[in-house]
């Protein structure tokens, strides 16, 4: 909550403002004659005619008759509302707006204001419920307004028998002030993408100016208010401030001027090392209230580097909730090498019971001892009001626990898994040839996949310079991506920010631009390099190129029109998929991964299958991406990777969990939750929902094992699935996850069954013959084609690493290349 900052240092300088909202209303209510504040005019509701219509008859205009001297004229008028009353605000300019309520309950015979309870709701959407105030307050909503018309209601609740106001601004935001792409959703089993931000309504909680003073409507360009941060700050010996002089430079990309004034990021908080040696670590630490209430909280942070004395020295962490939001955070890169350069990052937290938001900011291990230090300039914390949490507050207690406990057990796990991997380390298997039978085909199948051979080619780069075809100079990505204009920005990831954009040859692009200067990322980046150049198939994203200039790690892939395939299954507002559409994808992406799995010379592990790394083109074929984290798979004298744990929560195969042994299985124990999420329309992890439902694949098996697979799925799909369709998938996903890997299908049978499965919903019929024999090869529909791409080549290539045996990537990468010759 905004306390009401008195408005008496109004000074007759003129402030000009950058920003001119095009929609921009401020009454003032219950007054018959206009109000000048900050140099804005508030325009008396009670003379007419004026540009909104209040609803006549229900609502009187009450004076104070005994103002405190010096409080602004604004507040010595209130509209009271004997019944539900609206204003309508006619809006030319559709988006989002900010909408501000002044409340000052003022001393008055007929009316105690203090005593009104009422509710306010913005275009039907109630945002204040049985309010009532007994102190000066300010309340500010950010939302969308996409009608003509914004219609605010007030109406006496609770037995009152009135509500007021005293003062209301509506005015059109910058457009880019709430993005819809960006902002992280934090949570313990990680961080995604959180979209339609904008959709959402935001009240704001707290709006700190860090290490500097109080900011009053009259400093900001949008009217805001901001709050020194010394009350929240939890040791206040911790922090230093830091100011500069100088005005910021804004740049492209960046924050401006609208998203916060300038005197936010020429103030700051930083690591106070009076007291200290230089190479102690501490974090600085605030805790905001944000009410009891399990609520959701957009947080943003705004960072401007103040402090360093050159470029690259200032690498700092930064925690909301005690969660990891930024690792090694170099604004210098960011900022396009300059210091001073605002900059600003949005994260969604769900607040835990204990009701207040913790930030925490503290050095990396990356930068020099001497220069340790880390920074903040700004907080803003706004509450979605439209977020529905759906579960009581001890249920997600519980959750919580839960949760955490899996957390704590998997990190012991990790490390009893790694000191006994330490000391087996030396032996060493022998290799051993294997039959043909094991590794690949039957002659069968390749006989019938021969049509769909062409799916995949080895990429025609492959070179000696193995990816300088690949190559994109750094200023072509700019020029495609406008410099990296935060409104083409269509995603993010662990790896940093992905763009969309064009490059000259009018090719459409996604840019993906790893955080700049943090080497974190660089296995993965090269493993994308290696894994992607080497392969090419309708059913992988393929590279387009990627530059690695000024410690700049950027890769480019060819643009997906539709995004995700998660976006399409929930928590947007997209179309519905059909069911035929969703089986559609799911034999895509199994086809992309059969071909990992098994097209190239080794054999690629993508180890982290989830339905946010399948992603759709404008066809809705479905293509996997994001291959950051792959291995290439066993060589033929071994049947597993040993290797440390990675890949996302709720996806995770248990064996590979267990005994840290990486097999194709373990992906074709992913895809099996992401077939659940196809069909059941929900996350692999809700953390929100009961105990026994939170884990998709857990839960979902329950009721599989039990024959009721049917009333758990998507609502959407009920009545749209035949039932042998729906038992097929059922069953195929039950042995995606198996237990132990052995038991799970391979994914070119996944793919087989996936085919029929779809067979079955077009046709109804499901030969007699095979009703329950299980995933076999043998049970090939004879009009079904199996897809096995590239076979020839994976013959040629198996028979080459038989005799090698420990067969290296580059071995392999001169081998494809004089196959591809032959
Ligand atoms: C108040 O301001 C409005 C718009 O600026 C103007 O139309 C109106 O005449 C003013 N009213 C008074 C009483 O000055
Ligand atoms: C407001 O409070 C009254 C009791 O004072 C209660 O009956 C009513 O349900 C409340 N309304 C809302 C919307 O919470
Ligand atoms: C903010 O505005 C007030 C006038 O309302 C002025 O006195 C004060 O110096 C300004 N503060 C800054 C930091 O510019
Ligand atoms: C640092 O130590 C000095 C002397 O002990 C003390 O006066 C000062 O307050 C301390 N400063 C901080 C920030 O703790
Ligand atoms: C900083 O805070 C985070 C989150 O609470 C914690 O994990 C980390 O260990 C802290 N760092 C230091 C140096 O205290
Ligand atoms: C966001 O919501 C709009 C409709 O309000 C929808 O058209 C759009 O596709 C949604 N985007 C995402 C990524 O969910």
């Amino acid at each position: 909550m905004l306390h009401f900052l008195s408005l008496t240092l109004l000074s007759l300088l003129h402030f000009s403002s950058s920003f001119t909202p095009l929609d921009n209303f401020l009454i003032n209510c219950g007054s018959s004659s206009n109000s000048t504040v900050d140099n804005r005019v508030f325009v008396g509701d009670s003379a007419k005619p004026i540009s909104v219509s209040v609803s006549a008859g229900k609502s009187i205009s009450l004076t104070d008759s005994n103002p405190s001297p010096g409080s602004s004229n604004l507040y010595h008028t209130a509209r009271v509302f004997t019944g539900a009353s609206r204003y309508e605000f006619r809006i030319q300019q559709a988006g989002t707006h900010f909408v501000r309520f002044h409340f000052w309950p003022f001393n008055s015979r007929n009316h105690r204001l203090k005593s009104a309870k009422f509710g306010v709701s913005l275009n039907g959407y109630p945002i204040l419920r049985n309010f009532t105030t007994k102190n000066a307050v300010i309340k500010e909503y950010i939302l969308r307004v996409d009608d003509k018309k914004l219609e605010v209601l007030f109406s006496p609740e609770g037995g009152s028998r009135f509500g007021f106001v005293n003062a209301i601004e509506v005015f059109s935001a910058p457009g880019d002030l709430i993005p819809d792409y960006g902002p992280r959703l934090l949570s313990p089993s990680g961080s995604e993408e959180f979209y339609n931000l904008s959709s959402k309504i935001l009240e704001t909680v707290h709006r700190i100016n860090v290490g500097g003073s109080i900011l009053t409507p009259f400093n900001d360009t949008l009217w805001r208010t901001w709050i020194n941060d010394e009350d929240f700050l939890v040791l206040k010996s911790a922090a230093k401030p830091a100011l500069t002089t100088h005005t910021p430079n804004y740049q492209e990309g960046g924050a401006t001027q609208e998203i916060a004034p300038d005197n936010v990021y020429m103030t700051a908080q930083q690591m106070n090392r009076d007291n200290v040696t230089s190479d102690s670590r501490f974090n600085i630490s605030w805790k905001f209230e944000v009410g009891s209430h399990s609520a959701r909280h957009l947080v943003r942070l705004h960072f401007c580097d103040i402090v360093s004395k050159s470029l690259n020295l200032l690498y700092f962490n930064v925690y909301i909730n005690g969660l990891l939001a930024v690792r090694d955070l170099d604004l210098s890169v960011l900022t396009f090498h300059e210091l001073a350069s605002p900059y600003y990052m949005d994260f969604v937290v769900d607040s835990d019971n204990s009701g207040v938001t913790r930030i925490s900011v503290g050095p990396s291990d990356l930068s020099p001892v001497s220069a340790r230090n880390a920074i903040l300039n700004g907080v803003e914390i706004m509450k979605l009001v439209n977020f529905v949490a759906q579960q009581s507050e001890d249920k997600k207690k519980n959750i919580w626990v839960l949760v955490g406990s899996i957390v704590v057990g998997f990190v012991v796990v990790c490390l009893i898994v790694l000191a006994v991997l330490v000391a087996l380390k030396c032996k060493k298997k022998k290799p051993k040839p294997r039959p043909a039978e094991s590794v690949g085909w039957t002659p069968l199948r390749v006989a019938s996949s021969y049509s769909r051979m062409s799916e995949g080619t080895a990429n025609p780069y492959l070179g000696p310079n193995l990816y300088l075809g690949l190559k994109i100079p750094f200023a072509d990505i700019q020029l495609a991506t406008n410099n990296f204009d935060r409104s083409l920005v269509i995603g993010s990831g662990g790896f940093g920010m992905v763009y969309k954009g064009v490059l000259r040859d009018n090719t459409r692009i996604a840019v993906k631009r790893g955080v700049p200067g943090s080497r974190q990322g660089l296995p993965e980046f090269q493993t994308e390099i290696t894994v992607l150049s080497k392969i090419r198939h309708r059913h992988l994203v393929s590279l387009v190129g990627y530059c690695e200039e000024q410690s700049e790690m950027i890769l480019v892939y060819e643009y997906m029109d539709k995004g995700p395939l998660k976006t399409h299954l929930y928590g947007s507002e997209l179309p519905p998929l059909t069911w035929k559409q969703r089986l559609d994808i799911c034999i895509g992406a199994a086809r992309g991964l059969h071909y990992l799995h098994t097209g190239s010379a080794q054999g690629i592990i993508h180890r982290d299958i989830k339905s946010t790394n399948i992603l759709l083109d404008e066809n809705y074929v479905a293509k996997v991406a994001d291959f950051g984290l792959s291995k290439s798979g066993p060589c033929l004298n071994e049947t597993h990777v040993s290797t440390g744990v990675k890949g996302s929560f709720g996806y995770l195969d248990p064996e590979y969990f267990r005994r840290q042994q990486l097999t194709d299985k373990s992906d074709v124990y992913s895809f099996g939750v992401v077939l659940l999420e196809v069909l059941c329309a929900r996350p692999a992890v809700d953390p929100l929902l009961a105990r026994e439902q939170v884990n998709l694949a857990e839960w979902a098996m329950q009721w599989q094992q039990k024959g009721l697979l049917a009333k758990i799925i998507d609502p959407h799909l009920v009545g749209k699935i035949k039932p042998s369709s729906l038992k097929k998938f059922g069953e195929t996903a039950e042995k995606c996850l198996a237990e132990y890997g052995v038991d799970r299908p391979t994914m070119g049978d996944v793919l087989w069954n996936l085919e029929y499965v779809l067979q079955l919903q077009e046709t109804g019929t499901r030969r007699e013959s095979h009703e329950d024999s299980d995933i076999n090869t043998s049970e090939l529909p004879s009009h079904s084609a199996v897809p096995l791409p590239h076979s020839s080549n994976i013959r040629t290539e198996r028979s080459h690493g038989y005799a090698s045996g420990d067969i290296s990537t580059t071995q392999v990468f001169s081998q494809l290349m004089t196959n591809e010759g032959r």
